[in-house]
């Protein structure tokens, strides 16, 4: 079964209001249970505001590899709490709702990856994070959107790299890198292959003022930097970031007004950490229904539960390690709260 049924064809658990005593209840479940809650910047606010932490896919990996807690509550998309479980294999894992899926992850299967790898024998095969452990487990190096280019550049020139699966992220890296022996997976994510160029051309024509902050998995990344490079935007107010350096650059930024293009859910911690900045999303439609599976009720059944525990193959797990450790030792450290 592919993980990330459409959402419509699933029952929605029942509302749970995320008052203080939802709160409460949240924080001592997951003191009984030794666990440690981290939550994506894509999580709804109520998810976002009671994890011990918010960032991007990197911090949270990161967390999850060095913290001493011996439970994971993943609130986040199945492939996230699946690399946790990789680099933290003698912990429990837990995801509040494991059918909460990635259509980016879906692009590419351990067999395509196999079939492509035959034929560029020799070439480093670097995956996005946003794949499955059947996929790392192909991999030589995972990334994530904030180290992509860190992680191609320490490749040596000369062998060929494979890329997958988000053609945007790979023509950026392509791009920064200046690599002519980048091939590039034609995968993409639903909701950022949707802010499209013409709709960040016509907001950036509304906004002159604006920083534009832009997710490098955005189908306008792209026109993004014509813009730039045209110069109909300003070029250092065009910011390719990933979700955590968003975070960071809001707090550095002298712009009173910034145009967002990627989920929607960023928009809270965007506007915690930069309350007097004006932020407004490029699209007000880009939303991720598997990121919001994650619902206030689903967190409670899952820590009074137990559930959904991420099991792997011992065999996959092990072979995927090697390439997710590789990931989470290159580039800076940052990126979550
Ligand atoms: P970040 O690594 O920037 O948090 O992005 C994760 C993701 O799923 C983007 O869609
Ligand atoms: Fe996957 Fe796109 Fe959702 Fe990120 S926003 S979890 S890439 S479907």
């Amino acid at each position: 079964m592919k993980i990330s049924e459409p959402v419509d064809a699933l029952t929605p658990y029942s509302g749970v209001e995320p008052d203080a005593s939802w709160r409460d209840e949240v924080h001592e479940l997951a003191e009984q249970r030794d666990a440690i809650i981290l939550a994506h910047n894509y999580q709804v606010p109520a998810i976002q505001d009671v994890a011990h932490h918010t960032g991007d896919s990197l911090a949270l990996s990161r967390i999850a590899a060095t913290c001493d807690a011996s439970t994971i509550i993943f609130c986040g998309v199945h492939f996230m709490a699946e690399t946790a479980k990789i680099l933290a294999p003698e912990k429990t894992v837990l995801i509040p709702d494991a059918r909460a899926g990635c259509s980016l992850a879906d692009s590419i299967t351990g067999a395509d990856l196999r079939e492509w790898k035959s034929l560029h024998p020799g070439a480093v095969v670097v995956s996005y994070v946003n794949t499955t452990a059947e996929v790392k487990a192909e991999t030589d190096v995972c990334c994530t959107s904030s180290n992509a280019v860190d992680v191609v550049n320490s490749i040596p020139p000369g062998r060929g790299v494979l890329f997958c699966p988000d053609q945007f992220l790979g023509a950026h890296v392509k791009r920064r890198t200046g690599r002519d022996d980048l091939y590039i997976w034609a995968g993409e994510c639903h909701v950022h292959a949707g802010i499209n160029g013409p709709e960040l051309a016509g907001r950036a024509a509304e906004n002159p003022d604006a920083d534009l902050f832009i997710h490098p998995e955005c189908g306008c990344a792209t026109s993004a930097l014509y813009l730039a490079g045209e110069g109909i935007v300003p070029s250092e107010k065009v910011k390719i970031l990933s979700t955590g350096d968003m975070v960071d650059q809001a707090r550095t930024t002298n712009a009173k007004r910034v145009l967002v293009a990627t989920e929607v859910g960023m928009l809270h911690q965007l506007r915690k950490a930069a309350p007097e900045i004006e932020f407004a999303a490029v699209n007000e439609r880009a939303s991720c229904r598997y990121m919001k599976m994650i619902t206030p009720a689903a967190l409670l059944r899952g820590l009074r539960e137990g559930e959904d525990e991420v099991l792997l193959d011992l065999e996959v797990a092990k072979r995927a390690r090697g390439a997710v450790q590789r990931m989470i030792e290159i580039g800076r450290p940052g990126g979550g709260e």
